[in-house]
């Protein structure tokens, strides 16, 4: 598998695969019940996830399923009612350096400009940034934003905005990326732009990614293993491999085999279980 990735990411690839690296980040029978006025909501149930350093990990599932639930609880921002999740072998209990999250709205401070929002972290954090400042314009100028330094969030594009949101991510060199529907407002075609541009960024710098997203064709284009939750409260489904090569191109998502699987990914989402596709309904 993975004949045309890079070195690297070919053993990281394989290693996601096999499950046979050791676990860089694990969910280790995470449930959460929300206390509300109106009763408690049932969002993750004994759900168990075990992710390799390098790996792409996309997570699928119904809307309410319980993915956003379960993105935070890896980031350290929302506790689990029981079970627990640990990084590098230690519980993550709050949110950690080694762990970046995107989300869904760029949430940038629409106050700073493009510069001192990529610097936000840093402040946050208290870290020096002028040892990043090479690894800053880098990334600058590998997501087109080079010479935008200055400009406001509101003189700068959904695509963009997204874009500096990477670069403000990556820019303190977290190992975890968390995402949660990163590119769930942007249209089709900036949207296979950002895939693009998140396959070459996994692909050089080694990340771990966790991808949260609606969009099936999306999460197999990106990922090691498609994760698909059931119906909330959220369990795990099924766990498809994806063994495509690399660098993946935005018409290989045409292609008979890529669509088959992607009817297999959403028959499982519709019905909580595998199903493959040659099953008769
Ligand atoms: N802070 C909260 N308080 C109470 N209930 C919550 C809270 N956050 C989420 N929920 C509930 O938990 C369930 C899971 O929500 P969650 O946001 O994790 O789902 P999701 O899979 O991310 O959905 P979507 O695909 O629509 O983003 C939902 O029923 C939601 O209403
Ligand atoms: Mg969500």
């Amino acid at each position: 598998m993975a004949t045309a990735h890079r070195a690297s990411a070919a053993t990281r690839t394989s290693a996601g695969m096999t499950g046979s690296a050791p676990a860089l980040m694990t969910v280790e029978h995470a449930t959460k019940l929300y206390k509300t006025e109106t009763g408690s909501v049932h969002a993750l149930d004994d759900l168990s996830l075990s992710v390799a350093k390098g790996e792409f990990i996309a997570i699928v599932g119904p809307s309410g399923c319980g993915k956003s639930t379960l993105l935070w609880a890896m980031s350290g921002l929302h506790d689990l009612t029981s079970g627990r999740v640990m990084l590098n072998g230690t519980p993550v209990t709050e949110p950690r350096s080694e762990i970046g999250m995107i989300f869904q709205d760029a949430n940038l401070l629409p106050w700073r400009n493009l510069r001192q929002n990529i610097l936000f972290p840093f402040e946050i954090k208290k870290i020096n940034p002028a040892p990043f400042e090479p690894r800053i314009q880098d990334l600058l100028r590998q997501v087109g934003l080079a010479g935008f330094e200055k400009k406001m969030p509101r003189e700068l594009s959904g695509g963009m905005q997204q874009r500096a949101s990477i670069v403000r991510c990556l820019s303190y060199d977290p190992d975890v990326i968390l995402m949660d529907e990163p590119f769930g407002a942007l249209d089709a075609f900036t949207r296979d732009e950002m895939n693009l541009l998140i396959q070459r960024l996994w692909m050089e710098t080694g990340k771990t990614i966790i991808f949260v997203t609606h969009n099936v064709s999306e999460a197999i284009f990106l990922a090691d293993r498609v994760v698909v939750l059931t119906p909330r409260p959220g369990r795990m489904a099924h766990i498809f491999p994806i063994d495509l090569p690399r660098p993946r191109t935005i018409d290989m998502t045409y292609e008979p085999g890529f669509v088959q699987l992607t009817m297999e990914i959403k028959r499982t989402i519709e019905t909580g279980v595998y199903v493959p596709a040659d099953t008769p309904v």
